[in-house]
Protein backbone atom coordinates (compact mmCIF):
# COMPACT_ATOMS: atom_id res chain seq x y z
CA UNK A 1 0.00 0.00 0.00
CA UNK A 2 1.31 3.40 -0.86
CA UNK A 3 1.82 5.36 2.32
CA UNK A 4 -0.43 8.52 2.20
CA UNK A 5 2.45 11.06 2.00
CA UNK A 6 3.96 9.77 -1.33
CA UNK A 7 2.74 11.47 -4.44
CA UNK A 8 3.30 8.47 -6.94
CA UNK A 9 3.54 4.80 -6.92
CA UNK A 10 7.32 3.17 -7.86
CA UNK A 11 7.10 2.42 -11.97
CA UNK A 12 6.79 -0.69 -13.36
CA UNK A 13 10.23 -0.07 -14.86
CA UNK A 14 12.01 0.35 -11.89
CA UNK A 15 10.41 -3.07 -10.09
CA UNK A 16 11.43 -4.83 -13.71
CA UNK A 17 14.73 -3.29 -13.38
CA UNK A 18 15.32 -4.48 -9.77
CA UNK A 19 14.39 -8.23 -10.64
CA UNK A 20 16.71 -7.54 -13.51
CA UNK A 21 19.65 -7.58 -11.11
CA UNK A 22 18.83 -9.02 -7.50
CA UNK A 23 22.15 -8.67 -6.32
CA UNK A 24 23.15 -5.59 -7.27
CA UNK A 25 19.90 -3.99 -5.66
CA UNK A 26 20.52 -5.72 -2.36
CA UNK A 27 24.58 -4.24 -2.53
CA UNK A 28 22.73 -0.88 -2.64
CA UNK A 29 20.25 -1.62 -0.53
CA UNK A 30 22.71 -2.88 2.23
CA UNK A 31 24.47 1.19 1.96
CA UNK A 32 21.05 2.39 1.93
CA UNK A 33 20.58 1.00 5.50
CA UNK A 34 23.54 2.07 6.60
CA UNK A 35 22.95 5.43 5.73
CA UNK A 36 19.91 5.43 7.04
CA UNK A 37 21.40 4.27 10.61
CA UNK A 38 23.86 7.08 10.08
CA UNK A 39 21.52 9.61 9.71
CA UNK A 40 19.25 8.60 12.47
CA UNK A 41 22.85 8.68 14.76
CA UNK A 42 23.89 12.16 13.79
CA UNK A 43 20.04 13.43 14.48
CA UNK A 44 20.76 11.56 17.85
CA UNK A 45 23.71 13.74 18.45
CA UNK A 46 21.67 17.16 17.25
CA UNK A 47 18.98 16.40 19.88
CA UNK A 48 18.73 18.25 23.03
CA UNK A 49 15.70 16.38 24.22
CA UNK A 50 16.91 12.75 25.85
CA UNK A 51 13.40 11.50 24.84
CA UNK A 52 13.47 12.70 21.78
CA UNK A 53 17.44 10.75 21.21
CA UNK A 54 16.56 7.75 22.96
CA UNK A 55 13.70 6.84 20.00
CA UNK A 56 16.13 7.83 17.35
CA UNK A 57 18.98 5.63 19.43
CA UNK A 58 16.80 2.67 18.45
CA UNK A 59 16.24 3.58 15.13
CA UNK A 60 19.59 3.98 14.47
CA UNK A 61 19.84 0.28 15.98
CA UNK A 62 16.99 -1.02 13.98
CA UNK A 63 18.49 0.29 10.71
CA UNK A 64 22.06 -1.21 11.80
CA UNK A 65 20.07 -4.81 12.41
CA UNK A 66 18.33 -4.37 8.93
CA UNK A 67 22.06 -3.88 7.46
CA UNK A 68 23.56 -7.30 8.96
CA UNK A 69 20.36 -8.78 7.77
CA UNK A 70 21.23 -7.60 4.61
CA UNK A 71 24.91 -8.15 4.45
CA UNK A 72 24.10 -11.85 5.47
CA UNK A 73 21.76 -12.43 2.52
CA UNK A 74 24.51 -11.49 0.15
CA UNK A 75 26.91 -13.32 1.58
CA UNK A 76 24.59 -16.47 1.19
CA UNK A 77 24.37 -15.02 -2.32
CA UNK A 78 27.76 -14.50 -3.01
CA UNK A 79 27.80 -11.04 -2.99
CA UNK A 80 31.25 -8.84 -1.81
CA UNK A 81 30.08 -5.55 -0.12
CA UNK A 82 32.35 -2.62 -1.41
CA UNK A 83 32.12 0.57 -2.90
CA UNK A 84 28.41 1.25 -5.01
CA UNK A 85 27.84 4.74 -6.60
CA UNK A 86 24.40 5.72 -4.50
CA UNK A 87 21.20 6.96 -6.55
CA UNK A 88 21.12 10.65 -6.41
CA UNK A 89 17.96 10.80 -4.70
CA UNK A 90 18.30 11.09 -1.08
CA UNK A 91 21.53 13.39 -2.18
CA UNK A 92 18.74 15.41 -3.95
CA UNK A 93 16.36 15.20 -1.53
CA UNK A 94 18.29 16.65 0.91
CA UNK A 95 19.34 19.63 -1.39
CA UNK A 96 15.75 21.38 -0.85
CA UNK A 97 15.92 21.92 3.24
CA UNK A 98 16.75 25.30 4.65
CA UNK A 99 20.09 25.37 6.80
CA UNK A 100 20.10 28.69 8.47
CA UNK A 101 17.51 27.82 11.48
CA UNK A 102 18.31 24.66 13.33
CA UNK A 103 14.60 24.10 14.16
CA UNK A 104 13.94 24.50 10.34
CA UNK A 105 16.86 22.26 9.52
CA UNK A 106 16.07 19.99 11.83
CA UNK A 107 12.24 19.91 10.98
CA UNK A 108 13.11 19.72 7.35
CA UNK A 109 15.35 16.67 7.98
CA UNK A 110 12.48 14.27 9.63
CA UNK A 111 10.44 15.36 6.71
CA UNK A 112 13.08 13.66 4.31
CA UNK A 113 13.59 11.19 6.52
CA UNK A 114 9.81 10.55 6.25
CA UNK A 115 8.99 10.38 2.43
CA UNK A 116 12.71 8.10 2.60
CA UNK A 117 11.47 5.75 4.87
CA UNK A 118 7.75 5.72 2.89
CA UNK A 119 9.27 4.61 -0.47
CA UNK A 120 11.39 1.80 1.41
CA UNK A 121 7.92 0.50 2.61
CA UNK A 122 6.88 0.93 -0.66
CA UNK A 123 9.43 -0.85 -2.64
CA UNK A 124 9.50 -3.20 0.35
CA UNK A 125 6.52 -4.67 -0.36
CA UNK A 126 6.68 -4.48 -4.09
CA UNK A 127 9.78 -7.33 -4.02
CA UNK A 128 8.36 -9.09 -1.00
CA UNK A 129 5.50 -10.08 -3.54
CA UNK A 130 7.82 -10.50 -7.04
CA UNK A 131 11.04 -11.65 -5.99
CA UNK A 132 11.37 -15.38 -6.98
CA UNK A 133 13.75 -16.76 -4.63
CA UNK A 134 11.40 -17.40 -1.49
CA UNK A 135 14.03 -16.56 1.16
CA UNK A 136 14.44 -13.25 0.15
CA UNK A 137 11.04 -12.42 -0.01
CA UNK A 138 10.47 -13.60 3.13
CA UNK A 139 13.51 -10.52 3.81
CA UNK A 140 11.64 -8.07 2.17
CA UNK A 141 8.69 -8.91 4.06
CA UNK A 142 10.01 -8.35 7.23
CA UNK A 143 11.85 -5.38 6.73
CA UNK A 144 8.11 -3.56 5.32
CA UNK A 145 6.55 -3.15 8.73
CA UNK A 146 9.54 -1.24 10.34
CA UNK A 147 10.01 0.81 7.28
CA UNK A 148 6.01 1.71 8.05
CA UNK A 149 6.68 2.32 11.32
CA UNK A 150 9.47 4.32 10.70
CA UNK A 151 7.78 7.03 8.62
CA UNK A 152 5.51 7.80 11.02
CA UNK A 153 8.22 8.50 13.32
CA UNK A 154 9.79 10.54 11.46
CA UNK A 155 6.45 12.89 11.10
CA UNK A 156 5.74 12.47 14.59
CA UNK A 157 9.03 13.85 15.83
CA UNK A 158 9.11 16.27 12.91
CA UNK A 159 6.80 17.79 14.67
CA UNK A 160 8.72 18.90 18.22
CA UNK A 161 10.38 21.61 15.35
CA UNK A 162 7.37 22.90 13.69
CA UNK A 163 4.13 21.83 11.51
CA UNK A 164 5.59 18.75 8.98
CA UNK A 165 2.20 19.08 7.01
CA UNK A 166 3.52 22.45 6.00
CA UNK A 167 6.73 21.05 4.65
CA UNK A 168 4.80 18.05 3.04
CA UNK A 169 4.01 19.58 -0.07
CA UNK A 170 7.05 20.79 -0.96
CA UNK A 171 9.27 17.59 -0.38
CA UNK A 172 6.60 15.31 -1.40
CA UNK A 173 6.76 16.91 -4.78
CA UNK A 174 10.24 16.98 -5.33
CA UNK A 175 10.28 13.56 -3.89
CA UNK A 176 7.95 12.20 -6.79
CA UNK A 177 9.83 14.01 -9.43
CA UNK A 178 12.90 12.36 -7.92
CA UNK A 179 10.69 9.09 -8.30
CA UNK A 180 9.28 9.35 -11.90
CA UNK A 181 12.86 10.76 -13.62
CA UNK A 182 14.83 7.98 -11.77
CA UNK A 183 18.13 6.55 -13.40
CA UNK A 184 18.45 4.12 -15.46
CA UNK A 185 20.12 2.25 -12.82
CA UNK A 186 19.75 -1.00 -10.55
CA UNK A 187 18.95 0.93 -6.96
CA UNK A 188 16.79 0.80 -4.06
CA UNK A 189 15.99 4.79 -4.67
CA UNK A 190 16.73 4.75 -8.64
FE1 LIG B 1 15.71 -0.13 7.38
FE1 LIG C 1 13.94 2.61 8.09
Amino acid sequence: MLAPILRCASPDSWLERALSDVDTLLHDHAHCEQKAASTMLSLVFRQPDPELAVQLSRMAREELGHFEMVLREMKRRGVVFGKLEPARYAAELSRGARKKDPREAMLDSFVISALIEARSAERMELLAHAVPDPALRSLYQSFRPAEERHWQLMLELGATFGDPLERLPYFAGREAELIRNGEPWVRMHA
